[in-house]
């Protein structure tokens, strides 16, 4: 019986339902948000442009996209308790803390438990709205600081350098950080989606959906590797060791941090702009060596495009986030505030048309053994 089962090992090339969120060909390097190429979007569109069009699939209007924008701002408050626990996890990894301050934030909101797809909506816009508050008061309580509260005049990205800093943002290092979350605001059923997937098809709500999908995003094969691509860039120093350290990691069988994907067999379509973005910068800051060590250790990666391990999204976002001086630990918590409308859409498709996730796995331990009770056993 058991040899007559195919085995569909990490789900592997597996369809689990139909979605009208996004559209990935990882042969093509092709990456649509409802039907809107991601070249585009990272080009043109303002975060909350993008959020709008998940969200409500269509583009918005100025009015439209006004009246989107000022319920954005008017909801990134979170609860005087919520930052209490903030303070009280301060030593914890900041996506520990996200994820326990999401979970919080379920406490007091007044939709919790309502799945309908106007609350989910409402409270996909709450949670967006909130997360850059709490990863940045987290953040300011670590460095001994302050939060700062949000500035109602600046838009998301903006706003959340602004929290983070104490400081208004230039108009290019907000654009910069703009772009950043428009290209990780979805992304198809990857583990973190497929996560809140699961979670929302047991008919949980939205907060433990997003939680699940933070706790699934953390991983390094996931949305940990920006900050290891840093730590690599930094453990490297120098562009002159980055060959025989990349060849170092190759030759002992590791896994070189940034590189490949289990869609895309060809580039990430959303690496380019990071990496445009991450040379403009280090030129920019007068601290072009970053680039040029990623440069290297890209080169080196060469040969392998060839067995489709290229570099994804994650591979120049780390060296960015460093010239823009944003703690190392926090990268990843960048991906998830960027990631939390594409996990609301995803819920919410779910909901609106529910099968219960819950896949088979094959047994191969032994059968039917005879029970022996404890004080016979030896
Ligand atoms: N460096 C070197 N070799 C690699 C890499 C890499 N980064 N990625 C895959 N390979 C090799 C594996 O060693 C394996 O080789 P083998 O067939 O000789 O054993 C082969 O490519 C296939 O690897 P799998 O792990 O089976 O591929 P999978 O599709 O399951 O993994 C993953 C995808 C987890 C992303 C993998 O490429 C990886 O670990 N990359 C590094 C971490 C990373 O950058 N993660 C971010 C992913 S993007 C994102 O989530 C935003």
């Amino acid at each position: 019986m058991a040899t007559e089962i195919e085995l569909k090992r990490g789900l592997q090339g597996v369809y689990i339902d139909k979605t009208q969120s996004s559209f990935i060909d990882g042969t093509e390097g092709k990456l649509l948000y409802r039907g809107y190429s991601i070249h585009d979007l990272a080009e043109m569109a303002t975060f909350e442009e993008t959020v709008y069009l998940l969200l409500y699939s269509k583009l918005p209007n100025q009015a439209e996209l006004d009246a989107f924008d000022a319920e954005l701002r008017a909801n990134r408050a979170i609860p005087a308790e919520v930052l209490e626990i903030i303070r009280l996890t301060k030593d914890a990894h900041p996506m520990d803390v996200l994820r326990t301050a999401v979970s919080a934030t379920a406490s007091f909101d007044p939709d919790t438990a309502d799945n309908s797809p106007e609350a989910t909506l409402r409270k996909g816009i709450r949670l967006t709205a909130q997360a850059p508050t709490i990863v940045t008061a987290h953040a300011r309580i670590v460095q001994g600081k302050e939060p700062v509260a949000p500035n109602p005049n600046l838009k998301q990205a903006a706003n959340f350098l602004y929290m983070l800093f104490d400081k208004e943002p230039t108009a290019a290092e907000a654009r910069l950080m703009e772009k950043d979350f428009v290209l990780h605001a979805e992304h198809g059923i990857n583990a973190s989606a497929f996560a809140a997937r699961v979670a929302a098809s047991t008919i949980s709500d939205l907060h433990s959906a997003v939680v699940s999908g933070i706790g699934t995003l953390k991983g390094p094969a996931h949305g940990g590797a920006a900050e290891e691509v840093m730590k690599m860039a930094l453990d490297i120093g120098e562009e002159d060791r980055a060959e025989e350290y990349t060849r170092g990691i190759l030759e002992s069988g590791g896994r070189v941090m940034g590189f490949g994907h289990r869609v895309y067999k060809v580039e990430d379509p959303r690496a380019r702009h990071l990496k445009a973005e991450c040379e403009a910068l280090g030129m920019e800051r007068g601290q072009p060596k970053w680039f040029s060590i990623l440069s290297k250790v890209a080169e080196v990666m060469e040969p392998y495009r060839a067995r489709g391990i290229c570099p994804n999204v994650d591979f120049w976002a780390g060296a960015m986030y460093h010239l823009l001086e944003i703690p190392k630990d926090i990268f990843i918590c960048i991906f998830a505030m960027g990631r939390i409308p594409g996990w609301t859409v995803q819920v919410m498709e779910q909901h609106s048309n529910n099968i219960l996730l819950r896949p088979l796995l094959l047994y191969e331990g032994p059968m039917d053994l005879e029970y022996t009770p404890l004080d016979q056993r030896s």
